[in-house]
């Protein structure tokens, strides 16, 4: 009798954690943003540029799978940090049809801006359906040029010193990266975009120095505690979310996704990066 009331009294804790677990990944942490802040050491910064902001945004994934309001209000608090440069690193939408580029444009009524500058560069997800639509890639580029983003597809633009270098998504149909890191100038300082940090492994980097900033994995947005991500849309399985030193002169730094693809996550709390410019002496 004793022993039937244990077994029965641990399976309803055993329960009730379970369901607690499951609440919290579903409506907290999938909303709970965090604001991460990093230095990015640069060789060939500026003086002028010391001590100025790079705000990295990734992933935003508007659509009807979360409730978007919550982008808004982060952009919003985003806002309040005044930066000096904003760059968006892909996955505008989580696209089912022409709905999406409509509750994008609403979001982008709050859209990050950079004092300085604010550039953008597409993600697998802004191509469509199976991400071979050209023409969503295309409206959804127009919409993010139409509030003063700067759109680089394998282009890039040098401001104030700095130099961006930004590469269209390696799933889409206009992955030519090498027309990005063509423009790549030693003499500056060198940050590239580019979504999907699997591209680091790719012979298209043309000597490349600096930081690279990606998103796409959204750091698996479950990771048991001690264990690594189980789910990651990568072939290199290091390249989860952080900063991956790549011992070429080459830094990687992958956000973990403001927004999501599924509402769930844990331990993989969303975030936007806020790197503070710094020189390499
Ligand atoms: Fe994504």
């Amino acid at each position: 009798m004793k022993r039937r009331s244990f077994v029965k009294r641990t399976f309803q804790w055993g329960a009730g954690l379970g369901l607690l677990i499951g609440l919290y990944s579903w409506q907290i942490e999938p909303f709970w943003m965090e604001f991460v802040r990093l230095k990015m050491q640069l060789r060939n910064l500026p003086e002028g540029l010391i001590g100025k902001t790079v705000m990295q945004i990734s992933d935003i994934h508007i659509g009807n799978s979360f409730d978007y309001q919550y982008i808004i209000d982060s952009f919003k608090e985003a806002q309040e940090l005044k930066p000096d440069f904003v760059v968006y690193t892909g996955d505008y939408v989580t696209y089912e049809d022409n709905e999406q580029l409509n509750q994008l444009q609403e979001v982008l009524k709050f859209v990050v801006k950079g004092a300085m500058g604010t550039i953008g560069i597409l993600g697998n997800h802004d191509y469509g359906i199976d991400f071979v639509e050209d023409e969503v890639a295309q409206k959804i580029t127009k919409s993010l040029e139409e509030v003063g983003v700067t759109m680089l597809r394998n282009d890039a633009v040098e401001i104030n010193g700095l130099n961006f270098l930004g590469m269209d998504d390696f799933w889409g149909s206009n992955f030519y990266p090498e027309k990005a890191t063509a423009k790549y100038n030693s003499d500056k300082a060198n940050i590239t975009l580019c979504h999907n940090p699997d591209v680091c492994d790719l012979p298209v980097w043309n000597n490349f120095k600096g930081w690279i900033l990606s998103g796409h994995t959204h750091g698996g947005q479950v990771k048991p505690p001690f264990l690594p991500a189980p789910l990651l849309p990568v072939k290199n399985k290091n390249y989860d979310a952080g900063i991956k030193d790549l011992k070429d002169g080459r830094t990687l730094y992958i956000n973990r996704a403001l927004g999501c693809l599924r509402q769930v996550r844990f331990n993989v709390r969303p975030e936007i990066t806020v790197f503070e410019l710094t020189r390499e002496v």
